[in-house]
């Protein structure tokens, strides 16, 4: 039985709190929150509770997912690598590269697996993506343009949207392609928060390949959607609905005709944790490496750089 914990028990972090009391491979033995209103969750699922993280670190889980706002996964998961845990942090990494670089030396050092929490790579409708384009299906990918948007819930305030949304974008585009960028132009407005709340980004890659992401913090419509330009045919993915539609040409003209691609069912976050459980317990192959992550939030900083001086720059 692999001892598993969660520190941050707030909207992301218990869904992992469910979902380790779910696997049967996992023993929940506890959650850390300084938020006292978070130990119901602990009590519902039968495990400790601390307030203080490092109470729960004496315990010595063998996994322990930080889901505690950004600003506080450096110091929590140097910790908790000198306690001996191995983790899976929620992304973005940190909101500091050199730390987010500290850590992973720290672990590599430390021989404990650091993951790093993209969900969308874990998404059953990108992983029948990806395999549509690497297939070859849909010729050489030339754009993929990713929109989401939505209300803004109130709850993230030490990061602006560029690290907070912005980072699953940045990878999950990057692993469609295949690749990594090589520079990104970003602008971003800043209305209702205190850091940027609306960005668009573009990100170049090798061979003309473009990604363009727009998030948004100030739309009353919620979207999760990837529109992918092939030189054969254009696909859209719904990601929150998990759909895929693939669009061929229609042989007598007119409009294109779509097909909906079928996505077998499953929670991105199972997945995701199955994963990195594997990758603990039997040393598998990471679907999402802590590099991953690392150039994930080097494009993030980048972008953040790109806003400020109103020029593009180039990522590393
Ligand atoms: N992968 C995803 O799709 C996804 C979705 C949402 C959030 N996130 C990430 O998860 C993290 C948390 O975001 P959230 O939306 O759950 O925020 P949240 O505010 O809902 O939850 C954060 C929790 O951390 C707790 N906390 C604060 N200080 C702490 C400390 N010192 N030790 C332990 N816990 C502490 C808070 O009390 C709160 O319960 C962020 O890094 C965010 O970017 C990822």
């Amino acid at each position: 039985m692999l001892k598993t914990a969660v520190i941050g028990a707030g909207s992301m972090g218990r869904h992992h709190v469910r979902n380790y009391a779910e696997i049967p491979q996992c023993e929940l033995i506890g959650v850390a929150d300084p938020d006292e209103g978070r130990s119901e969750l602990a009590e519902k699922h039968g495990c400790a509770f601390y307030t203080d993280y490092r109470a729960l670190l004496a315990q010595k889980p063998d996994l322990i997912t930080i889901a505690a706002p950004t600003t506080l996964h450096y110091q929590i998961a140097n910790d908790a690598l000198d306690a001996g845990c191995n983790l899976l942090i929620e992304k973005p990494v940190s909101d500091d590269l050199d730390k987010a670089r500290a850590l992973m030396q720290k672990a590599r050092d430390r021989q404990l697996k650091l993951a790093v929490g993209h969900i969308e790579r874990f998404n059953p409708a990108v992983m029948e993506l990806k395999r549509i384009i690497d297939s070859g299906e849909l010729g050489e990918v030339l754009s993929v343009n990713n929109l989401r948007v939505g209300p803004y819930h109130g709850r993230i305030l030490d990061t602006g949207i560029i690290l907070d949304l912005g980072t699953h974008d940045v990878d999950l585009i990057s692993y469609l392609f295949n690749d990594r960028c090589h520079s990104v132009f970003a602008t971003a407005t800043k209305r209702k928060h205190n850091h940027e709340d609306h960005a668009v980004l573009q990100l170049s890659f090798g061979n003309g390949h473009t990604g363009i992401i727009e998030t948004s913090w100030l739309a009353p419509y919620r979207a999760r959607n990837v529109f992918i330009v092939g030189t054969k045919h254009f696909a859209l993915c719904d990601l929150a609905n998990q759909l895929i539609l693939v669009y061929d040409d229609n042989p007598e003209g007119g409009n294109l005709l779509a097909g909906l691609r079928p996505v077998p069912e499953g929670e991105p976050l199972k997945n995701e944790l199955t994963s990195v459980i594997a990758n603990v317990v039997d040393d598998t192959e990471p679907l999402c490496t802590a590099e991953d992550s690392i150039y994930a939030l080097s494009v993030c900083m980048a972008a953040l750089k790109s806003v400020d001086s109103g020029s593009s720059q180039v990522v590393g």
